[in-house]
């Protein structure tokens, strides 16, 4: 049995209970974010809290993150994970709960915060190697899918169809623009340069893709920021996803079709190995406080 955190407690999954009347329940409306840990060792978790404080202010949850880096330590330890190649900490944070009415409760009430730790698994050097295959759909989302907000039913539905379709991501569409996953960021390799949307309220600024694009920079890739128009996918000398739990997974075919030779690029490949040794970086800076 997982040990889970639920508003100021570890306790063991099955004890934990939420409110019908929660408004994560009836309006998801609330925030979460879920963040990596390699070996124990958070990775980015800074930036993961900076993003979830600002989706807080925005949705104007009143939540203080201060205790958060310990919840997510013990979460690992009481889970016995601290030796887990790759974990990952979920954290949703909703309005709280009170009777069912649109706007914000008038007396305020705490919010209701949760989470877990969990392993993911990296696929197969194998599969890896050979690519995966994504389709593209129309965006089906709000306009603010910059704040991480719990309320993921047009990503499931996107998920979903590139499941259906045989394909492991979704490269959701809006107004001619190939504008990211169903939870991860895409990027294309054009004409040589590294290109991925620019952080707007049309894609969730994703962590991966900040340091992705930082070792582009530090690796001498060229790189830039801009919107891939849906007819650039065809001409793409390479195409990836960043996030999370997919680090840098390569693309080799969009709707059946090939990505230019349908095999992994050497771009693709650089910034994989580049991620990779970021994380191995992390890790050892990590130990080497500890060991002070
Ligand atoms: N997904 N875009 C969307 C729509 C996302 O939901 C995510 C994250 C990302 C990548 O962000 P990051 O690199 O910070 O993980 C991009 C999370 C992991 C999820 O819902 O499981």
């Amino acid at each position: 049995m997982s040990t889970v955190y639920l508003n100021g407690e570890f306790i063991p999954k099955d004890e934990a209970k939420i409110s019908v009347d929660d408004r994560g329940f009836l309006f998801a409306d609330g925030v979460y974010e879920v963040t990596p840990f390699y070996e124990g060792v958070p990775f980015y978790l800074d930036r993961h809290l900076a993003r979830l404080r600002r989706g807080l202010s925005w949705m104007r949850i009143d939540y203080d993150t201060e205790g958060l880096p310990d919840i997510h330590r013990r979460l690992l330890e009481l889970n016995e994970l601290e030796d887990a190649d790759t974990a990952m900490v979920y954290l949703q944070i909703t309005r709280g709960v009170a009777p069912r009415s649109h706007p914000f409760p008038r007396d305020p009430v705490p919010p209701t915060v949760y989470a877990f730790a969990k392993t993911w698994q990296r696929p197969s050097q194998e599969d890896w190697d050979r690519g995966f295959a994504a389709v593209t759909m129309p965006d089906r989302r709000w306009t603010r899918v910059d704040i991480k907000t719990i309320a993921l039913l047009p990503n499931v539905l996107a998920y979903q169809a590139a499941v259906d379709a045989g394909a492991t991501d979704a490269i959701q569409v809006r107004d001619g623009v190939a504008l990211e996953g169903a939870h991860n960021n895409l990027f294309g390799v054009l004409d040589g340069t590294v290109v991925t949307h620019p952080v707007t309220n049309v894609i969730l600024p994703g962590i991966t893709r900040s340091v992705v694009l930082e070792l582009a920079r530090r690796n001498g890739i060229p790189a830039e920021e801009r919107p891939i128009l849906v007819e650039e996918l065809a001409d793409a000398e390479e195409l990836f996803f960043t996030g999370t739990t997919n680090e840098v997974r390569p693309t080799v075919r969009v709707d059946g079709r090939p990505v230019a030779d349908g095999k992994v690029g050497p771009v693709t490949r650089a910034l994989a190995a580049a991620f990779a040794r970021e994380v191995r970086k992390v890790k050892e800076a990590a130990v080497g406080v500890s060991a002070r």
